[in-house]
């Protein structure tokens, strides 16, 4: 059936009666965007800070991506992986380049499906290089992962978990930024330990310099992969590549790393990269830690396919081109800066790397506000005001705001969503 665009049903009836309930949404009908403005159905025009959570990083509608995704999809969209394509194989090609350090990936369709092959990693080589078996991996308190089974096991957030029960085994968490907890959580069974290089979905919490290299030093000292999940806060979000390059531990390399949001501007598409380094299996083999990975030990329908490949490329190389790591870097800088001269009471610590920014609510002065006096969490009520001031950001825990804007964002439109958040502070 076709609804002329007269008697079109209200969004919220088709939502309630065909979509399950699993999110509790904004009042908000998108119907279309260009760089980090976005339109509602009615037409009414917003500043967009949250750029899908991370996803857009060419803003909406950026010519070289639309093009190159019609482009691909008018010669050849989807094969399987049952054959080669070259969009496939060329980006592949890229990621490692970009990550400067010898390896190879694997492409998937999520966050949550990259972080499965890094799981799958982390018992391959934990049962492959010991007799009695190693599949436990180290993950954080407050972390976030993704909702697939395997996944909020690994989360350290008892609300993703709640009614999921059994976990899935072979998950312990550590207290992010404290070595001694990694210590002391870990058993004979540990095979990995799994961060994010930025925490994301609880706030925008960066890890230590100190971390990241006592964390590199204690994996080779034990024998454990060190992996990254740079989900979010990779490919460019932070103004380098490698989001772990951006903490002031350079030094410090991955055995593997997981990625998807932003890497193909839009397109749902994940990846993981893992390191060219020697391991030697129980049997007195070597052999390369990716080689673990043999054919027939993991795969997806859909990962990697040439529609995907090059979305992602056309992101990467744009990207390049337009110089938007060093963009990113400056921007997020000024903002962080403008964010800081706000000088609300009701802001408590800003937080930031690159354009990943966290404004931290103060506990004690927002409840005696509009925002801290109702069952609905500060974050998700800061944000209800800004979307009706015309801002979209996004809620990270209780008393985060965050802003993941395209990494094009001007310094005109930053000031503009500051002197939102500014005047919609002074009103609450
Ligand atoms: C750090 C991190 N890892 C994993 C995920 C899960 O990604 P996806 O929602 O694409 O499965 C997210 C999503 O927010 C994330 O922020």
């Amino acid at each position: 059936m076709h609804h002329s665009e007269r008697d079109q049903p209200p969004i919220r009836e088709l939502y309630d009666q065909y979509v399950l309930p699993t999110y509790a949404r904004f009042p908000l009908c998108l119907a279309r965007g260009e760089g980090s403005r976005v339109w509602d159905e009615a037409g009414r025009e917003y500043l967009d800070f949250g750029a899908g959570i991370a996803v857009c990083s060419l803003g909406h509608a950026h010519p070289r991506l639309t093009e190159a995704i019609s482009r691909q999809a008018r010669t050849l969209g989807h094969t399987s992986n049952l054959y080669y394509t070259r969009p496939q194989g060329e980006l592949a090609q890229r990621l490692v380049e970009l990550v400067g350090v010898p390896g190879r990936c694997f492409f998937c369709n999520s966050g949550a499906e990259a972080n499965e092959a890094l799981y799958k990693l982390a018992r391959r080589f934990g049962n492959l290089t010991s007799t009695g078996g190693r599949h436990e991996v180290i993950t954080f308190h407050q972390s976030f992962h993704g909702r697939t089974l395997a996944s909020i096991a690994a989360t350290g957030q008892e609300k993703v978990r709640k009614g999921f029960e059994p976990l899935t085994p072979g998950f312990v968490q550590a207290v992010y930024n404290d070595l001694a907890s990694v210590e002391s959580v870990a058993t004979e069974r540990t095979a990995a330990v799994l961060l994010e290089p930025i925490q994301g979905e609880s706030g925008i919490v960066p890890a230590t310099a100190k971390f990241l290299c006592g964390l590199r030093r204690l994996c080779d000292a034990r024998g454990w992969l060190l992996m990254f999940d740079e989900v979010q806060c990779g490919l460019g979000r932070t103004g380098d590549w490698c989001g772990w390059r951006s903490l002031g531990a350079p030094e410090v390399e991955p055995d593997a790393v997981s990625w998807a949001k932003g890497m193909a501007g839009s397109f749902p598409m994940g990846a993981i990269w893992v390191r060219d380094r020697p391991v030697t299996m129980h049997t007195g083999e070597a052999a390369r830690l990716g080689d673990l990975y043999g054919p027939g030990s993991h795969g997806t329908t859909f990962g990697g396919n040439p529609l995907g490949c090059a979305a992602a490329l056309a992101t990467l190389d744009t990207i390049t081109d337009e110089g938007l790591l060093a963009h990113a870097a400056e921007v997020g800088a000024f903002a962080l800066e403008q964010l800081r001269g706000i000088g609300s009471s009701l802001i408590g610590e800003v937080r930031g790397v690159g354009l990943m920014i966290g404004v931290e609510l103060d506990a004690r002065t927002v409840s005696d506000t509009a925002l801290g006096k109702s069952e609905r969490a500060p974050s998700l009520q800061l944000v209800d005001c800004l979307q009706a001031a015309g801002l979209l950001a996004v809620p990270a825990g209780t008393h985060v705001m965050r802003w993941l804007p395209a990494l094009n964002v001007t310094r005109t439109e930053v000031e503009r969503a500051v002197a939102i958040l500014k005047r919609v502070l002074a009103e609450v």
